[in-house]
């Protein structure tokens, strides 16, 4: 099994748009140590032929442009692609407005929680993804499901687990609740299963906290790619950047007694890389503090086009 990172940034990418914080200004201006990255997607294949992205983020057609095992097979016909299906873990902005460009009436099909079926249903504009061609699949959560989309088996099977999260941003209702609405299935972490060989690996890009059944989940896993949004909770407060914690975001910090490096080590997970990795976090940095903590927690930073084999 192959697995690409497509982009390891959180939402906004790095840098985002209209940031000038330390980071983004530091990617910007070319400081050795850092490196641009798009937005949140994984590709994953058992073939290399037939792929899967999870998650869809806007950066998706340069993704595509930049991978050359995502282009259209040349004596393939006119219309042809090599990915057949999308799995998408919520419904932010960073995960599903990719699927507005995989127009163009390309069959294949789209996975996803109840929860996140229903915003896309709530939202016309993702009928460019013609409902005739492109179907939408509501994942059972807790249940094995194959992979399969445009007339192609891709060779995966993937559980659909509900994790500790939040509601997208773009869907909270007020201020006067403190879950803005938020259930299971808002938020799903995967677990991704080469049917020919029995591996897998788990992706979780978002979660808000690491609790009992999800470190059962993922203990003695061969590979984890996790939430590495913020080193710490109120890194954006303290960079002048939001007001808004971590925790009120939906995310686990990497630092910290609950964060994710203190709460994952004793589970014996054997390869563990961070994504959806936020333009504030310092790990961004290849010369910071910060990143040595992680690297000598013998964790890794994903980057754009990083490869991983199992
Ligand atoms: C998140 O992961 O919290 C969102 O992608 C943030 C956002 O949409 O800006
Ligand atoms: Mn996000």
């Amino acid at each position: 099994m192959l697995i690409k990172v497509l982009g390891s940034a959180a939402g906004g990418g790095f840098p985002q748009w209209n940031c000038n914080g330390v980071h983004s200004a530091a990617v910007r201006a070319g400081k050795a140590g850092y490196k641009a990255r798009l937005q949140s997607s994984l590709a994953v294949s058992a073939d290399g032929k037939t792929w899967a992205l999870l998650n869809a983020s806007p950066d998706i057609r340069q993704q595509i442009n930049e991978t050359p095992a995502l282009h259209p097979v040349r004596d393939g016909g006119l219309r042809n692609s090599p990915i057949k299906a999308v799995v998408v873990t919520n419904a932010d902005v960073d995960h599903i407005t990719g699927l507005i460009s995989l127009r163009e009436g390309q069959p294949f099909s789209i996975y996803g929680s109840d929860r996140v079926m229903a915003t896309l249903n709530a939202n016309s504009i993702f009928n460019v993804c013609a409902p005739d061609k492109v179907a939408r699949i509501t994942l059972e959560l807790d249940t094995p499901t194959p992979l399969s989309g445009g007339g192609s088996d891709i060779g995966l099977t993937i559980e659909a687990f509900a994790v500790p999260g939040k509601i997208a941003l773009f869907l909270e209702k007020g201020d006067s609740s403190t879950n803005f609405g938020s259930r299971d299935g808002d938020t799903i972490g995967l677990k991704v299963t080469e049917d020919a060989t029995g591996k897998s690996f788990f992706y979780v890009p978002g979660v808000a906290e690491v609790d009992p059944p999800l470190a059962a989940r993922i203990k003695g896993a061969d590979l984890i790619f996790l939430d590495g949004t913020l080193f710490t909770d109120d890194e954006m407060i303290a960079q002048g950047l939001s007001h808004k914690t971590g925790g009120r975001m939906g995310h686990i910090s990497v630092s910290g007694p609950a964060g994710s490096i203190a709460v994952l080590q004793p589970l014996a997970i054997k390869r563990r890389i961070y994504v959806h990795i936020n333009n504030s976090n310092p790990i961004l940095d290849e010369n910071s503090e910060a990143r040595k903590v992680v690297e000598a927690a013998g964790w890794e930073v994903g980057f754009d086009g990083m490869e991983v084999r199992l």
